[in-house]
């Protein structure tokens, strides 16, 4: 499988890019095959990893406030980037509803079955909800769809902008508010800043749930690019920086070795590392900045009763 030679997948691509580059990196999007999904299900319940709870907590406690905030009598369509399975997006759907609210849910989804089980699982809970999903990508998703009058709010939650660095976030965001008409808002899930203890156990589980998720791809490469990893022979290494807010998580190779991929053969020095995922915890300057490279102005935030976590109100600035 040389690079030069024959066409490979997006995902043969990436993953030799990055394991020849001088630091090596997989990119975390690749976690997410069937065994990932049920991992990252797993995680989700975790008691290390409050992120979920948080989002929830926030939900629960300020649904009066967040549909007095995005709403303003007039109907409206919530696009969801990366609904999963919309587990606490239900907590505001079933508000908005039992307050007679007239609106559209738009979950984007890459995966066509996780939009199939969270449609069906919808429906038989909210008969009533208006429906209209789209399997695939975020930005073809908003493409197709933004032509619409009404007024979008667009949900981007659990954190999944943490997985992006500082220059990935300010483009994703400075794309996505080029796709907003002047009244849609970005309502988004952002983990904060605090105690590195807490941050740290959170990608370092106790029962071992995250290194599995991360040693998971190594599995992953082995079946779908004929790959030969040995997943005793990594280490799985989370690392938080209080001062950026990143928390990256690493594999690290305990011994020199050569691993094949689909006949490419990979070097690894004893502890040389691969950069796996970057979770960010973000601090207010941080967002504030944020916001404004990205083009958007900060309306209003929510936070869970620690502070947390927050889901911050943008409008197009
Ligand atoms: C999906 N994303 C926001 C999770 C996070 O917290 O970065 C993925 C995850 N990685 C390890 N645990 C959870």
């Amino acid at each position: 499988m040389s690079k030069e030679s024959i066409t490979l997948t997006p995902f043969a691509e990436d993953v030799l890019t990055g394991l020849q580059a001088y630091n090596k990196t997989l990119p975390s999007k690749y976690f997410y095959d069937t065994k990932g999904d049920d991992l990252f299900q797993q995680i989700m319940h975790l008691e290390e990893y409050y992120l979920t709870r948080k989002e929830l907590e926030i939900f629960q406690t300020h649904k009066e406030a967040i549909l007095e905030a995005i709403g303003d009598g007039q109907p409206f369509r919530i696009i969801e980037l990366g609904a999963g399975d919309g587990l606490k997006t239900k907590v505001l759907l079933k508000h908005f509803l039992e307050q007679g609210v007239d609106f559209t849910y738009t979950p984007v989804d890459i995966s066509g079955n996780v939009l199939e089980i969270l449609e069906e699982n919808l429906s038989s809970e909210m008969p009533e909800l208006k429906i209209e999903s789209y399997e695939g990508d975020y930005f073809d998703a908003l493409s197709e769809i933004s032509e619409s009058p009404e007024k979008d709010i667009v949900f981007f939650l659990g954190s999944n902008v943490g997985n992006f660095s500082q220059e990935e976030a300010e483009s994703f965001l400075s794309k996505l508010q080029n796709f907003l008409k002047p009244e849609d808002l970005l309502f988004m899930g952002v983990d904060l800043k605090k105690d590195p203890a807490i941050i740290l156990n959170a990608y370092n589980d106790s029962t071992g749930v995250t290194r599995e998720f991360n040693l998971n791809l190594l599995d992953r490469m082995n079946s779908e690019l004929e790959g030969d990893f040995d997943r005793k022979q990594f280490l799985h290494y989370p690392y938080y920086n209080p001062h950026t807010g990143e928390c990256r998580s690493y594999l690290i190779s305990k011994v020199e070795q050569v691993v094949t991929i689909g006949g490419e053969e990979i070097h690894f020095r004893a502890w040389e590392a691969i950069f796996m995922e970057i979770s960010k915890k973000y601090d207010q300057p941080q967002l504030q900045s944020l916001a404004q490279i990205s083009g958007f102005k900060p309306l209003d935030s929510f936070l869970d009763s620690e502070k947390w976590f927050a889901n911050v109100l943008w409008e197009k600035g």
